[in-house]
């Protein structure tokens, strides 16, 4: 169970650059990071406009000098100090996040970015190059893998509960994109231009966030061909599609399905995963993230409840709330950026042997999302083909 109690030797000097007073995913950084004292906020390049993410800053309690006008002018001024920043989260939008984490790595500071984590593979690559150069950490804020329950999906798959796994079924869906992007705020506006969200727009947006958890529930299977479909709805976000649904063929036989749509209306938001084995069945959504459903083949249907003795070890270690109360997405947030600092400091101390075994949204994590959507696009672009998966 994870109460407060500092893991690491001292809190992390810790920024960010975006998430600003009118972004959208800068608080659940900020919720993340701070709850348990791991990390202190010390600096920021927090806003497009320099006047006001200095008055943002200064109201989280940054001092104003600290408070940069980009990327650029932090890594300048955090440089000459004893108590400069070591790691910065990247909460900006899609097509800066390449650019900013390159920057960042070569002046020798950690790096925690959004997805979906870069345009391309290439750069993917060209980024993890360097950071294993450099001896620094990438970590990517898949903030729905945090929560307790999926950690015991993984850990019933691993220990055969649900015998061989033979349907993955999942889906990410919203109705916020329903209507036409008249009179659009900034976010939906980057979200749906090519050069500013990349080569996708509701794949990589949410999609990534399925493509992931499937890859901590069942680290073992690979995708070995796929075909997706894509379409935009509203005409104006083509080339980009704001609804995809997609198959896939896992190298043991089994069978994948899932859809993405921002298009899905009266939908208020939710992801749902099915996990379904030759014996046994899990699913979990994040609008009931504290039950899990256990269906047995020939058994009654179980509802498992977080942090009940019964579960496995790998979720009551990443329970913070106890099984009375609610669990919530602040606190697979908290974990995600827990796990993160951890492997900074082990990597700090040079402790390899921890840093082996210790999971957390790494690089590989980000660049797999990356691969999955370049497969994505390329079948796409092939009219709905299937396409070997690479
Ligand atoms: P947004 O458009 O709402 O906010 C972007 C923020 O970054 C604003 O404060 C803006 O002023 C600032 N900004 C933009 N360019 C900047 C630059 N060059 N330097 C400094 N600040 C800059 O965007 P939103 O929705 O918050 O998304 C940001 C990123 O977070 C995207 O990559 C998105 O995919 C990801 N995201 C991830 C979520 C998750 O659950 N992990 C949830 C929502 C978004």
């Amino acid at each position: 169970m994870i109460n407060g109690e500092q893991r690491i030797s001292r809190p992390l000097r810790w920024g960010m650059v975006g998430g600003g007073r009118t972004g959208q995913v800068g608080y659940k950084h900020r919720s993340g990071a701070l709850r348990d004292g791991t990390y202190r906020l010390v600096c920021g390049a927090f806003d497009l406009d320099e006047a006001r993410g200095r008055d943002f800053g200064v109201n989280l309690g940054v001092a104003a000098e600290r408070c940069y006008a980009d990327v650029q002018a932090l890594i300048q001024g955090e440089a000459g100090r004893a108590d400069g920043v070591e790691v910065v989260s990247v909460a900006t939008p899609n097509f800066t996040h390449y650019e900013i984490t390159k920057a960042l790595l070569q002046a020798g500071i950690h790096v925690i970015c959004e997805k979906p984590l870069f345009f391309s593979v290439t750069e993917c690559e060209e980024i993890a190059a360097l950071a294993r150069d450099k001896g620094l950490i990438v970590g990517v804020t898949y903030g729905f893998t945090g929560h307790p329950l999926v950690h015991q999906m993984a850990a019933m798959v691993k220990k055969g509960l649900l015998g061989d796994i033979r349907l993955v079924d999942m889906a990410y869906t919203h109705g916020f994109n329903a209507g036409d992007d008249t009179g659009a705020g900034e976010a939906v506006k980057w979200r749906t231009n090519p050069r500013t969200a990349g080569p996708t727009f509701v794949l990589g947006d949410i999609g990534t966030h399925l493509y992931y958890l499937s890859e901590v529930v069942l680290p073992q299977l690979k995708v070995e061909r796929l075909l997706c479909d894509r379409k935009a709805f509203i005409p104006t976000r083509a080339p980009l599609e704001d609804h995809a649904t997609v198959l896939m063929h896992y190298d043991n036989g089994a069978r994948g399905r899932l859809w993405v749509s921002s298009v899905d209306a009266g939908n208020m938001g939710s992801q749902r995963y099915r996990f379904v084995g030759s014996k046994a069945s899990v699913s979990w959504s994040d609008a009931h993230p504290d039950q899990l459903h256990y269906e047995v083949q020939g058994e009654p249907g179980r509802v498992l409840h977080h942090g009940m003795p019964y579960l496995e070890d790998e979720s009551l270690a990443a329970d913070r709330m106890g099984a009375l109360h609610t669990e919530g997405l602040g606190d697979s947030w908290a974990n995600i950026y827990l796990w993160i600092a951890q492997a900074i400091d082990a990597r700090q101390r040079g402790d390899e042997a921890f840093l082996a075994t210790h999971h957390y949204p790494d690089i590989q994590a980000g660049l797999e999302g990356v691969r999955w959507l370049e497969n994505c696009v390329r079948s796409a672009d092939a009219g709905a083909a299937w396409v070997d998966f690479r």
